[in-house]
């Protein structure tokens, strides 16, 4: 059977913990779009709540706020739990990623399981599968933890899992790998790979890559990201699952390099400079067949296309930041 996503959120109240972010803001648009009735909750710790749209109700504020949370996830039908501390930020600060991600995660679950909403989803990461020993990787492939963050989102992924099986809480869980797109701001510092290069091609600077650039990764586009979270919001067989988001194509960092120039249409000088600590794992793509085949979801957009408009959302960006509206805004 197959389960659409149009009609399924309209007049739905919905909670989107982490809703100003990149791939939360993206999330919250699409269910604008469909009628839902969002809320959304963020310390703006990355997000900006400038860029949701007016219908939404924006609560700034922390998920280590347990009443609050409390108070939110008891008024929604649905919960998308997005709040994090980025990988960067948790790097530097790992108690402070550790309260936000596992401790914000409980607070979500503890007030969903007296609530009962219909369903919780939470994001979770392809950095679980550390290093892993054979590609593509699979979601029971043995999980390899090098960095709080890894240790922080598993940490999340496990509380799900035990309020699913303890309190029959319904959850799924999505673990995405390398989202980007439309949205991703190259002004937060903590942007991903994609915005950096993007940022650094658009002003005619050095591609900096860390190593030797032959890294790979599995670079998914928002809006394909979007679709595979709302779908596991509504579909009764993602209950009590997790499911890779990715594309299943394993894309090295200096192809990366060169489909960004491509896409700005120039040619754009690499600079390799030394590893950071995050950049400890080598290979990294997933397998989607099992949301292939149990949520009938399957990415859309290729890498070209998604870089390809990337590239024009940037350029109209910079264009409304130079008429000096308030989107182009300042570095934040
Ligand atoms: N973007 C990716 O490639 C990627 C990959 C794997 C997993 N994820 C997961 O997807 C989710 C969204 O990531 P994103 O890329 O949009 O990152 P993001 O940093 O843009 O969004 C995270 C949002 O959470 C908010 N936040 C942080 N701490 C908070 C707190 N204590 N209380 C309330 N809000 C808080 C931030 O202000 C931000 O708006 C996260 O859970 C992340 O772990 C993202």
């Amino acid at each position: 059977m197959t389960y659409a996503v149009e009609r399924a959120f309209a007049g739905r109240r919905v909670l989107v913990t982490g809703g100003a972010g990149f791939v939360g803001g993206a999330v919250v648009g699409r269910l604008v779009e469909q009628g839902a009735r969002v809320t959304v909750l963020d310390d703006l710790f990355t997000g900006r709540a400038d860029t949701l749209p007016t219908s939404v109700q924006f609560v700034e504020g922390s998920v280590t706020d347990a009443q609050l949370v409390r108070d939110l996830v008891a008024d929604a039908s649905v919960v998308f739990h997005m709040a994090a501390r980025n990988i960067i930020a948790s790097t530097k600060n790992p108690r402070d990623d550790f309260e936000t991600n596992i401790g914000g995660t409980l607070n979500v679950l503890l007030a969903a399981r007296d609530s009962r909403p219909d369903r919780v989803v939470y994001t979770s990461s392809a950095s679980v599968y550390g290093n892993p020993r054979s590609i593509p990787i699979n979601e029971d492939d043995p999980l390899v933890l090098l960095s709080p963050y890894a240790v922080s989102k598993l940490g999340g992924e496990n509380y799900c899992n035990a309020f699913y099986e303890s309190y029959g809480l319904p959850v799924a869980v999505v673990r995405y790998s390398n989202v980007f797109g439309e949205g991703q701001r190259p002004d937060n510092p903590y942007c991903g790979v994609v915005s950096k290069f993007f940022a650094a091609a658009m002003a005619g600077d050095p591609l900096q890559i860390h190593g030797d650039g032959e890294q790979t990764r599995d670079y998914t586009y928002v809006d394909d990201a979007v679709a595979a979270t709302l779908m596991a919001a509504i579909h009764p067989r993602a209950e009590g699952e997790v499911f890779n988001i990715g594309t299943g194509i394993e894309t090295s960092v200096n192809a990366l390099a060169a489909g960004i120039g491509a896409a700005v249409g120039r040619d754009v000088e690499i600079r390799h400079v030394d590893r950071r600590d995050i950049d400890n794992i080598r290979r990294r793509v997933v397998n989607i067949e099992k949301i292939r085949r149990m949520l009938r979801w399957s990415p859309q957009v290729t890498l070209e296309r998604g870089l390809a408009d990337t590239a024009a959302w940037l350029a109209r960006e910079g264009e409304r930041a130079g008429l000096g509206t308030p989107a182009g805004g300042a570095p934040g």
